[in-house]
């Protein structure tokens, strides 16, 4: 695993930038709710938290993708829901990265049913070149290229999470 993308000091300072931008954001729009999606966001939703600096709470939940019949049909199964309800907060999902974009509308369009009072999306990565459905994306971390990535949260067969940078996967190690 050799060719770094992005490393632990562009990922931090450009995490202390997104909360910054999130706390205006959201100075005005209380109560705020900040929802990680797990198990992939876990480490940049710590260190977004941390970086946060008008009144939060926050809930998560977890997904997983259906492989049958068909997986571009991107129905998730939610393993752990919210533990509340969100109707009345303004909240914002966060996740790790936005790829084809089915992941992130199907839980858009589940939690827009419960009637939050508005529904962000920040994503730490974005590789618009694989997208297949329209997304507005609220707040990104960083672009990247039509690559496989590993490190700060996402996995290889749950493995690299715990890296704090994002790499490329080099398939030669497989
Ligand atoms: P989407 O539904 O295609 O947008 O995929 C989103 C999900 O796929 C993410 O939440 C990740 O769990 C996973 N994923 C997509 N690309 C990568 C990658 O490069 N590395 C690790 N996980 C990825």
């Amino acid at each position: 695993m050799s060719s770094i993308l992005l490393s632990e000091e562009r990922i931090q300072a450009r995490v202390r930038e997104l909360g910054a931008a999130i706390s205006a954001t959201y100075r005005d729009k209380q109560p705020f709710l900040m929802v990680g999606v797990l198990r992939g966001a876990a480490p940049f939703f710590a260190d977004l938290l941390r970086s946060i600096t008008v009144p939060v709470s926050i809930d998560f939940m977890s997904i997983s993708s259906y492989t049958t019949p068909a997986p571009s049909s991107g129905a998730v199964r939610i393993i752990k829901d919210l533990d509340h309800p969100i109707a009345g907060k303004h909240v914002l999902l966060v996740e790790d990265i936005i790829d084809t974009g089915l992941t992130l509308r199907y839980i858009r369009k589940n939690l827009l049913l419960r009637h939050p009072s508005s529904l962000g999306v920040c994503v730490l990565l974005d590789r618009p070149k694989r997208r297949l459905v329209e997304m507005s994306i609220d707040h990104v971390g960083f672009e990247i290229p039509d690559e496989y990535v590993v490190g700060y949260g996402l996995d290889h067969r749950q493995l690299y999470r715990n890296l704090p940078f994002v790499t490329l996967w080099d398939h030669s190690e497989e």
